[in-house]
């Protein structure tokens, strides 16, 4: 796959934009009539699935809407494969989940309200094709972002240097693969990683610099810094949450987190991303304030010391909006593989729910390795951190850490469906660490 600049990932916010759409507001019921009409702005964009990325490009386009549009997507597979998008973390009626696949040659027209506000981002659902760079962002803005001056759109990818197909092979001859070990990923072995854009993060002496994270690798969890800078933590998997500042984050497959930067400390810095399981440095970029030149010397020192967020750092922003004091149903389940033959599974029964209830999912991780849980079609509150019972973070992606690591979450069945649950490394979703969740 080729490795191109990522399209409207980096965006000046001005104030002069901000008062022309001030005065575009003010004249548009001059313009239109009165009442104003309430339809949502419908907001198109064309995703052609290709050998070489959405488009011809890796990662795909930027998509960008405002909160309340109705996004618009067709896709069109030029793929000699069946292919779909999926609209990771957001909440989105059935039908539009991208789960069933569109034929070579066909096309499909995903649409549906932006909504929540929230960092995300799109992939292919069909095998292992988001390992083969079928991925892109998706911003979807809040009416009011509050208060910074410059975001950065960052995502994380492993490249394989060779065909999905060659590397899921490789794994099913050797076990689990040379990446084996405990709290790994147990994915395959990737030639390198990338930060995508490739080019260095501008910024002025005195912005607050929004940096929305996405980690669309297919297999690697990594740990991210800045030198010369800590991270306000203010959103996880899109959604608020109390800030936290601190050295460094650990980000694992599918999850997302913004952070704000202020940037007080002129000169041309150092950011990184380093394998979580190793250490070793993985991909690399800077912070270059205007008028410095140069490059940025050594590594973040976030990467070996300082402050790390962990999950029992999060509290949500939103309150405990949902919350039930008991839930109405528990579901257990287990993570387990069988290394040998590269097979993996969630077992556990899994009750068809009925709507409106409130579930409790437990996980236990039975294997070595850790599991990126990632559900569709929900956003989930996260137990047993900071949050306590009234806050609990909400997430869509969360790592249950390996082995014996274990993680409970709650969610309420308010958006009816057939909706997957599976481990986001897409080796172990592809090899039969998935579920299938049904409630009408
Ligand atoms: Cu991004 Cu089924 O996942
Ligand atoms: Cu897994």
């Amino acid at each position: 796959m080729g490795v191109g600049r990522l399209a409207g990932g980096v965006r000046d916010r001005q104030v002069k934009t901000k008062r022309r759409e001030f005065l575009g507001q003010a004249l548009a019921p001059a313009l239109a009539g009165w009442p104003p009409r309430r339809r949502p702005a419908a907001r198109e964009f064309r995703l052609a699935a290709t050998a070489a990325g959405y488009n011809g490009q890796v990662p795909g386009p930027g998509i960008r809407v405002r909160e309340g549009d109705l996004l618009r997507v067709v896709l069109e597979n030029r793929l000699s494969a069946p292919t779909s998008i999926h609209w990771h973390g957001v909440p989105v009626p059935n039908r539009m989940d991208g789960v069933r696949p569109v034929e070579p040659g066909g096309t499909f027209v995903y649409e549906f309200e932006a909504r929540p506000a929230g960092t995300y981002f799109y992939h292919s659902h069909a095998g292992l094709q988001l390992d083969d760079g079928l991925f892109g962002p998706l911003i979807i803005e809040a009416r009011d972002e509050g208060d910074y001056d410059r975001e950065f759109v960052l995502m994380a990818d492993d490249w394989l240097g060779r065909t999905t197909e060659a590397a899921y092979q490789e794994l099913q001859r050797s076990g689990a693969g040379g990446m084996m070990g405990p709290g790994g990923d147990g994915g395959p072995a990737y030639q390198t990683y990338f930060l995508h854009p490739a080019g260095p993060l501008e910024v002025a002496v005195g912005d607050r610099v929004r940096l929305r994270l996405i980690n669309a690798s297919a297999a690697t969890t990594y740990r991210f810094a800045v030198g010369g800078h800590r991270l306000r933590v203010t959103h996880t998997d899109g959604r608020p949450v109390v800030p936290v500042t601190v050295d460094a984050l650990v980000v694992g497959v599918g999850e997302r987190y913004d952070a704000l930067l202020e940037a007080t400390a002129a000169g041309v810095w150092p950011v990184a991303l380093a394998l979580a399981d190793t250490g070793r440095v993985a991909a690399r970029t800077e912070l270059r304030y205007r008028g410095y030149l140069g490059d940025a010397v050594g590594l973040p020192e976030g990467l070996s010391r300082g402050r790390v967020l962990q999950y029992g750092d999060l509290v949500s922003a939103e309150g405990n909006e949902g919350l039930a004091a008991r839930p109405d149903r528990v579901v257990d389940l287990t993570l387990s593989g069988n290394m040998g033959r590269y097979e993996w599974a969630i077992s556990g029964a899994l009750p068809d729910l009925q709507q409106g209830e409130r579930v409790r999912m437990r996980f236990s991780n039975m294997s070595p390795m850790r599991h990126p849980m990632h559900l569709h079609g929900h956003f989930f509150r996260l137990l047993g951190t900071a949050g306590g019972s009234a806050a609990p973070p909400s997430k869509d992606t969360v790592i249950v850490p390996g082995p014996m690591g274990s993680v409970e979450w709650e969610f309420t069945a308010d958006n009816p469906g057939e909706w997957l649950l599976h481990c986001h490394q897409v080796y172990h979703m592809e090899s039969g660490m998935i579920r299938m969740l049904r409630y009408r």
